[in-house]
């Protein structure tokens, strides 16, 4: 069941990766609350624009698609030079486009290791960088970052995305505290094995071992990490600020 909050209302919510899986989810129920969306997503898709006016109808929100690849610094650069030309309002930065490539450390070229950490970790840093510009003019922000559970715990395999990850949540600590002078919130969240396309791909036997470690013994739901990114977007987690959540059913 998805949660509400009534103080979303009226926000303005950008999130990266949102054609498919966790960012998916997370648009539509962003518009079930009435927030109005900046959907970011690679590159043009029909079925994703009918799917966004259908919930712009239906929950009567403004919603925008950016297309660019978050691995493109210049686009990242001309994205938000754009809302910032066009003085617009960023209340909500959802960083969750994010890529599981990688291999035990034998199989891993620097080649695979530096596009995982561009599009995990660079990428996010550059476009928090910006957005959290428009947040400091503002003076109110809130940003979530999308880390794992294989950038707290140690599966084998995982030297790219699992450093990425870790990276990812530490940056989430440091800027925390830089920006919340500015009433700019900052946390992510690290997800256990959630029923997306990223998970479907995994091998099968990992992906049982990863479960099994698990006292819910099963694979999360999209709507289920959702609803932290709503918790932590929201009024409601005013006093949260520089923390990492585990959405993992008990690892
Ligand atoms: N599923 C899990 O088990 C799990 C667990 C922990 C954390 N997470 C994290 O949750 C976030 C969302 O993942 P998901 O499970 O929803 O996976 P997903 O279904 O694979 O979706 C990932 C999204 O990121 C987008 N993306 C990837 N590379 C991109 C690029 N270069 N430029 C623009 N967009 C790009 C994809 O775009 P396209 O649609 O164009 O490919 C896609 O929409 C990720 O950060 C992931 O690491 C997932």
């Amino acid at each position: 069941m998805a949660s509400h909050f009534d103080n979303l209302y009226g926000k303005t919510v950008m999130i990266t990766g949102c054609r498919r899986g966790i960012g998916r989810t997370a648009i539509g129920l962003f518009a079930a609350q009435g927030c109005n969306l900046i959907c970011c997503i690679r590159q043009k898709d029909e079925a994703f624009a009918k799917f966004v006016e259908q919930l712009s109808a239906q929950y009567h929100v403004k919603m925008e698609v950016l297309c660019f690849d978050i691995a493109d610094e210049e686009a990242i650069k001309g994205t938000v030079k754009m809302l910032i030309k066009e003085k617009r309002r960023v209340d909500v930065l959802v960083n969750n486009a994010g890529i599981a490539t990688g291999g035990i450390l034998q199989m891993t070229s620097m080649k695979v290791l530096k596009e995982v950490f561009q599009i995990n970790f660079f990428s996010m840093v550059l476009l928090t960088q910006l957005v959290s510009k428009l947040m400091i003019r503002q003076h109110c922000g809130s940003i979530i970052n999308m880390g794992s559970i294989a950038g707290l715990e140690n599966f084998a395999g995982y030297t790219a995305y699992g450093s990425s990850k870790a990276a990812v949540m530490a940056f989430t600590r440091t800027i925390a505290r830089e920006l919340a002078p500015y009433g700019i919130r900052v946390n992510a969240i690290a997800p256990g094995l959630t029923d997306t396309r990223m998970a479907d791909q995994m091998e099968k036997k990992a992906e049982k071992e990863i479960i099994a470690r698990s006292n819910m013994n099963r694979l999360g739901k999209t709507e289920e990490i959702v609803n932290m990114i709503l918790f932590l977007s929201s009024d409601n987690a005013s006093f949260i600020t520089g923390q990492v959540y585990r959405v993992d059913g008990g690892m």
